[in-house]
């Protein structure tokens, strides 16, 4: 079966790595860039760089209008509604250090976080190291056979001194989407705040954070074809009031004098400094772009490809796949062979995949793994991209066996 890419020709990085024998299937990590968001980039800094909501000038304005418009279209791709809900950050990463310094104030000691067994460092250290600060109790979500949390444990874990929960919508080594309207349900009975790690999830269809009713969701604009440098905090209005300040400087406040000072409300309030203009910029002409596509088409070929990789993987001896991956990535291992030999072989037949912990130790830890393999797919990768990776994995395996 032949699974070809209608948007292949839309991302010239692609036929680039071709040019140089890689193939790339390492799109968990990043991804690869349409050409309208070269584009924007090029048109942006071709016709006048300007700072954003400081400047009365011309191009400071075209630049602000720019930059707002990014904050629309997002809010627009979340469904968030307002989009004073909508605060730009440099990552999910800072996003989520973004709500840990944040709301600090909100914990006393003895309260508890919890937080899943599969999430990223990016979702795990805030919360630990706010732990640490506040004397809390970190709660930690165990998942069942398939990768999924565990509800029925979950409902036991989650109690009345809950007071935040922050979980994953898909896991970034397991490729499951997470149950997250049982967990958020848990939660909101008890009062807690929720926070939801779409780095992954944002990637995969659209969602909608007014019917998936969490306070806080984050992502980050390189995983979703956008530029690096610039992530997204949605948090709803009530929600973003209960944040304290945590970054100080130009554009995020009101009034200063030396000893004192007070501070705008979010977004700009949670905004300090020139943020990444350009790439916000960018990120909005990617939202265009991806929208422009037929989400049908797009979901049937991502379902398509996956089915092939998986099936893939299947046919061939020894390999264990973690979990039940059901969309995007797979992660696996292979019996009697260590997954660095592995991905060195297949690093030196241009194969771009990733191997190791995935920034997710303790998930591995408790897999009791080293380290896996993760295929991970994108809009523009086909079939030919598979067969690719199955002759290189063969002859690695091969070698190594
Ligand atoms: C599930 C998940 N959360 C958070 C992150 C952190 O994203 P970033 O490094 O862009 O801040 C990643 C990145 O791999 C991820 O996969």
């Amino acid at each position: 079966m032949l699974v070809a890419s209608l948007w292949r020709a839309d991302f010239p990085a692609i036929a680039a790595l071709q040019r140089q024998d890689q193939t790339y299937l390492d799109n968990a990590a990043t991804t690869q860039k349409p050409q309208a968001l070269l584009d924007a980039l090029a048109h942006y800094y071709a016709n006048g760089a300007a700072n954003v909501h400081r400047a009365q000038h011309l191009p400071g304005a075209h630049a602000t209008q720019a930059f707002e418009n990014t904050r629309h279209k997002v809010g627009h791709w979340l469904n968030a509604g307002d989009r004073g809900q909508i605060v730009f950050t440099h990552g999910a990463t800072s996003a989520l250090n973004l709500l840990a310094y944040g709301l600090e104030h909100q914990f006393d000691s003895g309260d508890e976080i919890v937080i899943s067994a599969l999430e990223h460092h990016a979702n795990l250290l805030p919360w630990q190291q706010l732990a640490q600060r506040r004397g809390l109790t970190l709660i930690v979500l165990p998942l069942d056979a398939d990768g999924l949390i565990d509800l029925d444990t979950a409902s036991r874990l989650i109690g009345p001194r809950t007071r935040l929960l922050a979980v994953s919508q898909l896991s970034n080594v397991l490729g499951a989407w997470q149950p997250l309207p049982a967990l958020l349900a848990m939660a909101q009975a008890q009062g807690a705040l929720t926070v939801i790690d779409g780095a992954q999830g944002v990637v995969h269809g659209r969602h909608d954070v007014q019917a998936l009713g969490c306070d806080f969701y984050v992502f980050s604009s390189h995983k979703l074809y956008g530029p690096d440098g610039v992530g997204v905090l949605f948090g709803r209005h009530q929600a973003l009031k209960q944040l304290r300040h945590w970054q100080f400087g130009g554009e995020m406040v009101q009034d200063a004098d030396y000893q004192h000072a007070s501070f705008r409300p979010a977004p700009l309030g949670f905004e300090a400094g020139t943020p990444p203009i350009a790439a916000v910029i960018g990120l909005g002409a990617t939202l265009d772009y991806l929208a422009g596509l037929d989400q049908q088409a797009l979901s049937e070929h991502e379902a398509a490809l996956h089915a092939y990789l998986l099936h893939g993987l299947q046919a061939r001896n020894g390999i264990r796949l973690l979990g039940s991956p059901q969309v995007a990535l797979v992660s696996f291992v292979v019996d009697g062979v260590h997954n660095a030999d592995l991905a060195h072989l297949l690093t030196e037949q241009g194969i771009a995949v990733r191997a190791g912990h995935h920034c997710a130790m303790p998930l591995m830890k408790s897999l009791g793994l080293a380290g896996a393999i993760r295929v991970s797919l994108a809009l523009y990768n086909d079939s030919e991209d598979l067969e690719r990776f199955f002759e290189a994995l063969d002859q690695a395996l091969e070698l190594l066996r």
